[in-house]
């Protein structure tokens, strides 16, 4: 065997995790083994330091989560799709909860100008959140504040992109849920704040709203 690699320390920590976690509750694993009933969908950055279960004091079992670059709702998404189709029909959580942060590294790039490659086509969707409240944004004098006001339009634009698909629209008709909720994550002092919650049912703008009474679920 070679040296220590530094991902070994992980599966260490792993070996007393899984033990202290027995030690405190001996049914612990045997019950979650069984099955899941998260209550929570989580759509989240992939930041390191914004991690779902930890901030939220949530435990196994009971969040389930889709990180990606800066928290996106994008329809071709499939892998979006995916989580979000099997949260919301299978699972049947009652809340779906975009959640950005202040100090994101995707949002601060979607500002700029520098031609990222790949990323670059990631980035767009944030560009138009970004042009379309270019008045607002512009309006605020210090870049720190104004990056920080377009994390929180981009949260919102992303809970308004839950509320086109027919996953979400068939869910409000069927079962009259799940709640949708944009919130913010300061890096500084570890606080989550909610700007916007909406209910099942809410109405949708022309021409967003679709027929949804079929069983077929397209996607
Ligand atoms: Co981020």
């Amino acid at each position: 065997m070679g040296r220590t690699k530094a991902s070994d320390l992980l599966l260490l920590k792993n070996r007393a995790w899984a033990e202290e976690t027995k030690a405190r509750d001996a049914g612990f694993f045997d019950r979650l083994a069984q099955t899941q009933s998260p209550r929570f969908l989580w759509i989240g950055c992939a930041d390191s330091r914004v991690p779902a279960d930890a901030i939220t004091g949530t435990r196994p079992g009971e969040i389930f989560v889709h990180r990606n670059i800066a928290n996106l709702v994008v329809h071709t998404d499939l892998n979006m799709l995916s989580v979000l189709s099997y949260a919301v029909n299978v699972l049947e959580v009652d809340h779906v909860i975009v959640c950005g942060h202040h100090g994101c590294g995707g949002v601060h790039a979607a500002m700029g100008t520098k031609d990222l490659g790949l990323i670059n086509k990631w980035l767009r969707n944030i560009k138009d959140v970004c042009a379309a409240n270019r008045a607002e944004l512009d309006a605020i004098a210090d870049p720190h504040l104004r990056e920080n006001r377009l994390v929180e339009l981009n949260v919102m634009a992303q809970v308004g992109n839950l509320m086109k698909t027919t996953i979400i629209q068939r869910a409000w008709k069927k079962r009259r849920s799940p709640w949708l909720h944009a919130w913010v994550y300061d890096l500084g002092d570890g606080i989550l704040q909610e700007l916007e919650a909406v209910a099942p049912g809410t109405p949708l703008e022309y021409p967003f709203a679709l027929d949804v009474d079929g069983e077929v679920e397209p996607e």
